[in-house]
């Protein structure tokens, strides 16, 4: 004993480990000051993320904000939590991280490949290493194996005048992703449901797996159940499986354990929630945001519906689904994690092992440097070299590099065929309900509209 006091003695230990924690915790508090690098201060236990954890702003109007806090920098920092992350502006920077320098920062940084969710374990989105690459080529080859044709009639018979968007769009996108994965039935119906669940419960996990994927995995939470009998019967004879059939045996890549390979029809479950999760909920906000925008500027619907591609050359309503993408990217922030120390070419910046880098699309392309009046829907700043950015870097809806998003073309294809049967059928105009700015919030680890964007559907047949 150092004192005789047994209460000192006590308040001294108790004393020491506040003071080891305290230590722990703030360990990282002035990496980025060291470093010349402007960065949101921290609080301890918390980090400098206090907005997302005390709900007073999303994820993504942080990154916006820290954006253009500091327009002369290349680089911001913060303290998610305990652990130093990056957000970088400069567009050159941007090429060199996720193209130039990916063998650095080929990972998502996610760590829940450990998780025994379905919606994660050999989903790609979330893969690492030599699986990574393995899962990507197999979904590649699925991909250029699938064709499909659909014909969306059914799915709007009925639709006229004021209309919820997202639940037409909702019956759209089941028989379009139903079409192209099952043939007939309902599961893609199913499986949307439960992941498009938001109570508050579903948006806590979310939050957990975003921000604590350890305790997430600890806790063996899972965004989805294990499927119903139904879903696997569907599964069983669905086009997904024959197309897993014919790229090979892919699906063996899943290992769940040393003896327990994974079967087709487990691995199509995957393969269909990846669809959803990654495909179909991005196709449903960009959709969402392309037709609210249409129905605000009846020039700009009236010249979509009415071009037509000439040899080859880009149509006006590619540009106006490439405007939509620029001022309402369904992925706001992409994120990277440093795997090796990483020096950051003719500077000083060096980026440590395991630190979290993010790529703030969003707020790149608002960007008044990249855009001029970047707050409006203009397509045809696309026509227009001056008035938008001459950095491919700085226009980043899908990303870009080795692991930039696999099913673009897929996307492009999908949303050009809705958005012009829509328009071959409707005008779209705004109605009493409609909200004066779109409602999108964070979700996972992209963007969505969460509440009801209505506008009124005009049959076109009445006027001709
Ligand atoms: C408008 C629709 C879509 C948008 C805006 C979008 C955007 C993105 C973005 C930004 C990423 C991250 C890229 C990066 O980290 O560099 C991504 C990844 C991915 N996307 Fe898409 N996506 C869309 C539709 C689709 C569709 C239809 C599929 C269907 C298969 C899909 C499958 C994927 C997959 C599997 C990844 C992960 C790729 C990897 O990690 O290697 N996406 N997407
Ligand atoms: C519609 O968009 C065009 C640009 O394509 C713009 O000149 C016009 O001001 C817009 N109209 C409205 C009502 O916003």
């Amino acid at each position: 004993m150092f004192f005789e006091s047994f209460l000192i003695n006590l308040s001294v230990i108790v004393v020491l480990i506040i003071a080891l924690i305290f230590d722990y915790v703030t360990k990282f508090f002035s990496y980025w000051y060291v470093r010349h690098i402007p960065y949101k201060p921290s609080i301890p236990f918390i980090g400098s993320d206090y907005h997302r954890i005390f709900a007073l702003s999303t994820g993504t109007d942080d990154v916006n904000k820290l954006y253009a806090r500091y327009p002369n920098h290349k680089f911001v920092g913060r303290v998610k939590s305990r652990m130093p992350d990056l957000i970088v502006k400069d567009p050159d920077a941007i090429k060199r991280i996720l193209s130039t320098d990916f063998a650095y920062f080929h990972s998502r940084g996610l760590s829940l490949f450990k998780s025994q969710d379905v919606c994660i374990r050999n989903n790609l989105f979330y893969a690492d290493g030599e699986k990574w690459t393995l899962l990507r080529q197999g979904v590649d080859s699925l991909l250029n194996k699938m064709e499909f044709e659909f014909d969306l009639h059914t799915c709007l018979l009925g639709t006229n005048g004021d209309t919820n968007v997202q639940q037409l769009l909702c019956k759209v996108l089941d028989c379009v992703f139903s079409e192209l994965l099952i043939g007939d039935g309902s599961a893609v119906n199913e499986i949307r449901l439960i992941i498009c669940k938001r109570t508050y419960a579903e948006k806590f996990k979310s939050y957990l797996k975003n921000i604590f994927p350890s305790l997430y995995i600890l806790f063996g939470m899972t965004t989805m159940p294990e499927p119903s009998n139904k879903v696997v019967k569907e599964l069983k004879n669905s086009k997904l499986i024959n197309y897993i059939k014919k790229v090979g045996n892919m699906h063996q890549l899943g290992l769940r354990d040393k003896n327990n390979r994974v079967s087709e029809t487990e691995f199509a479950f995957t393969t269909l929630s990846l669809f959803i999760t990654e495909g179909y909920i991005p196709c449903l906000t960009l959709l969402t945001a392309l037709f609210y925008e249409l129905a605000l500027n009846e020039t700009v619907q009236e010249k979509a519906r009415n071009s037509v591609s000439k040899d080859g050359r880009e149509d006006y309503l590619e540009m106006t689904i490439k405007e939509a993408l620029r001022l309402h990217p369904p992925y706001s922030i992409i994120t990277r994690q440093c795997m090796k120390t990483y020096q950051y070419p003719d500077s000083n910046l060096l980026i440590d092992k395991r630190i979290t880098v993010n790529i703030p699309v969003e707020a790149i392309h608002k960007d008044e440097e990249h855009y001029k009046r970047a707050d409006e829907f203009n397509p045809d700043r696309f026509l227009d070299d001056d008035s938008t950015s001459k950095h491919c870097y700085a226009y980043l809806p899908f990303g870009a590099g080795p692991r930039k998003c696999i099913g673009e073309q897929l996307a492009l294809q999908i949303v050009k065929t809705v958005t012009r049967t829509i328009l071959d059928q409707y005008i779209l105009e705004p109605c009493a309900e409609t909200p004066s700015i779109l409602p999108v919030t964070d979700y996972n680890f992209g963007r969505c509209i969460d509440k009801d964007v209505r506008l009124r559907f005009v049959p076109r047949t009445n006027m001709n």
